[in-house]
């Protein structure tokens, strides 16, 4: 039996500017989590909560379209073109991810 081996991908995170190596096809979510990147995802990346969105800034064209839940969830919250949920989104080339900043509390 022949092993299909998925080489890894380089993935630019932003605003840190840092560049990490991350398994293809691993979801974004998963991708950042495995680099100790510290992102919001409430629901644990079920696609429910949107906590987990980020900017993608360079490779959009290189990722598949929203499927139906993030479609619905970025149609209800007015999310632009390069705003995806991380978790409902694979890494299958090189990108750039810009992590929203988070709102000051209190
Ligand atoms: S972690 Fe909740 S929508 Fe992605």
């Amino acid at each position: 039996m022949t092993r299909i081996s998925k080489s890894p991908i380089s993935i630019t995170i932003l605003p840190m500017n840092e560049i990490s190596c991350v398994s293809q096809s691993a979801t974004i979510l998963e991708a950042l989590l495995e680099l100790k990147v510290e992102i919001d995802h409430s629901c644990g990346g079920n696609g429910s909560c949107g906590t987990c969105r980020v900017f993608v800034e360079a490779g959009l064209e290189k990722l598949d379209f929203r499927n139906e839940v993030e479609a619905e969830i970025a149609h209800d919250r007015g999310f632009s073109d390069n705003e995806r949920l991380s978790c409902q989104t694979q890494v299958k080339d090189q990108i750039a991810v810009r992590i929203p900043k988070k709102l000051a509390k209190g």
